[in-house]
């Protein structure tokens, strides 16, 4: 079953599966209210249901509890989520006081009830594995990334971790093609501002090649980059994520800053932009998971 977040995805995993995707009509009642509909027969049968839970997170989230509620009282034998992408993933912690628990909140959704099992992709950190009361299979995209990063990797490249969060991925992608590893310590000040407190690593004279989960503003990638540069770092970055959002004027800021190339994943729709863009699919990895 295809959510109407992503259906190049969903149609990719029932490639690799074997199957036909399951029919299913995702529409709008006149006021706004998401109409779901099976049009197939699910009783007894495994359901999975690929959505990546993309803004407008609610809907997307919502239309993707309603597909599940509709192959349950239809009588599947089990139902299964293909999120290859977590909404509310990076709020799981409270910055401050008067805050939800956003990441909570969300896998909270995901009842027994609807769902057997949920599989997700590179969720932002492991602590919300254990937000989920029903089992999580937590895949892993990273060496698909990294054997197309590797067909590309510039000469004197610097791995670089836009900030501490990333750095176990960029140490152990450092590690593999044994190059020098650097992190940039951010300081996030608004949803789309973050500054760079320093550098740690030698970058002067190599080419960044910055990793990261996920690009959402580019916010973090084009600090980052200024950051290298001011330390000595040759132009023209590669970077690499496996969420490659990349909302609003993202692309329009990263090309402004030089990007050379974008190796993403489509665990979400992938972006256009005016720089070379390399998609390595998801879709085998959750095709194994089904
Ligand atoms: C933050 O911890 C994440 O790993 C990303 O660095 C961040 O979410 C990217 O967001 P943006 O592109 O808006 O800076």
């Amino acid at each position: 079953m295809i959510g109407s977040a992503h259906r190049a995805l969903g149609e990719q995993v029932a490639r690799e599966v074997g199957v036909a995707p399951a029919r299913c009509t995702i529409a709008r009642f006149p006021d706004g209210e998401i109409h779901v509909e099976l049009g197939e027969h699910v009783a007894g049968r495994d359901v999975f249901v690929v959505q990546p839970t993309i803004a407008p997170v609610g809907e997307t989230l919502l239309e993707l509890l309603l597909v599940a509620d509709a192959a349950r009282r239809a009588g599947a034998a089990r139902v299964i989520a293909l999120v290859s992408y977590f909404g509310y993933a990076r709020a799981d912690r409270r910055t401050r006081a008067g805050q939800p628990l956003a990441a909570r909140v969300a896998a909270a959704l995901f009842e027994r009830t609807l769902f057997d099992r949920v599989v997700a992709i590179d969720l932002h950190s492991a602590p919300i594995e254990g937000f989920f009361s029903i089992p999580l299979e937590h895949l892993d995209a990273v060496p698909r990334l990294a054997s197309v990063l590797e067909e590309v990797l510039p000469e004197r490249a610097v791995i670089v971790s836009p900030d501490l969060g990333a750095s176990k991925r960029a140490d152990a992608l450092a590690a593999r093609w044994r190059l020098p590893v650097a992190i940039v310590h951010k300081t996030r000040v608004s949803g789309s501002d973050v500054i760079a407190r320093e550098v740690t690593g030698d970058v002067s004279g190599r080419r960044p090649v910055i990793v990261d989960d996920m690009i959402s503003t580019g916010g973090t990638l084009v600090t980052a980059t200024e950051a290298l540069l001011a330390h000595g770092a040759l132009d023209r970055p590669v970077i690499a994520a496996t969420h490659a959002l990349c909302v609003g004027d993202s692309i329009a800021k990263l090309a402004a800053i030089g990007v050379e190339r974008l190796v993403a994943t489509d665990s979400v729709p992938p972006p256009s932009a005016p720089f070379d863009v390399r998609v390595v699919s998801v879709a085998p990895l959750l095709a194994d998971a089904v």
